[in-house]
């Protein structure tokens, strides 16, 4: 499994799966959630409201619809509460469950945002180390997927991934 930094707008991503930074209810909010649901469309809502939510650190998949990824992988992030109320064991989670879920569905390629970095207030770059750092340790189970994208919306975001993953 390749695991790299592309920077831009995960929607317009063909992938096998994009990985959306949903909340409990799956039914969309803002940032990236919003911006997948938009280019989604609504059968997307309509799908997810017969999901019955998803927990924190959980994943759950959707097609894709209007998006030109296959697949949706939602998962929910923690809040940052001052990260001793668990929040980077949920943030782990959140990481291992989407790629085994990937895994699951035998996907091949991923896209992941920085998930809970926006308004759920994660550190941008505790985050990313526990992104880059659970990916990596997943690599040798998931046998099917090949290729994982850390997706940066800023250019900070794809220059502190592109760092860690150099290191
Ligand atoms: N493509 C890639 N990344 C994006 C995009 C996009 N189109 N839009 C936003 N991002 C980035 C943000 O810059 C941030 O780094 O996604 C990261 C996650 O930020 P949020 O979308 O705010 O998600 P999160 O912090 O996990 O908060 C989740 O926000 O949208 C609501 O319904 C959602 O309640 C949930 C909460």
């Amino acid at each position: 499994m390749t695991l790299r930094a592309w920077r831009g707008d995960i929607t317009a991503l063909a992938v096998d799966a994009v990985v959306n930074a949903a909340n409990s209810s799956l039914l969309g909010g803002g940032g990236v959630d919003g911006a997948i649901h938009r280019a989604a469309g609504p059968q997307l809502r309509e799908y997810c409201s017969k999901l019955g939510g998803c927990a924190v650190g959980e994943a759950r998949l959707s097609p894709g619809f209007g998006l030109p990824a296959r697949y949706i992988i939602h998962t929910v992030g923690p809040i940052w509460r001052g990260g001793a109320q668990g929040e980077p064991e949920q943030l782990a989670a959140c990481y291992r469950n989407s790629l085994a879920l990937a895994e699951q569905h035998q996907l091949q390629s991923l896209a992941f945002p920085a998930i809970s970095c926006g308004i759920y207030g994660y550190p941008l770059e505790a985050a990313a180390r526990i992104a880059v750092s659970e990916l990596r340790s997943g690599l040798g189970a998931a046998a099917h997927v090949r290729e994982v994208l850390l997706v940066g919306f800023s250019a900070e975001q794809d220059e502190l991934y592109r760092r860690l993953l150099d290191a």
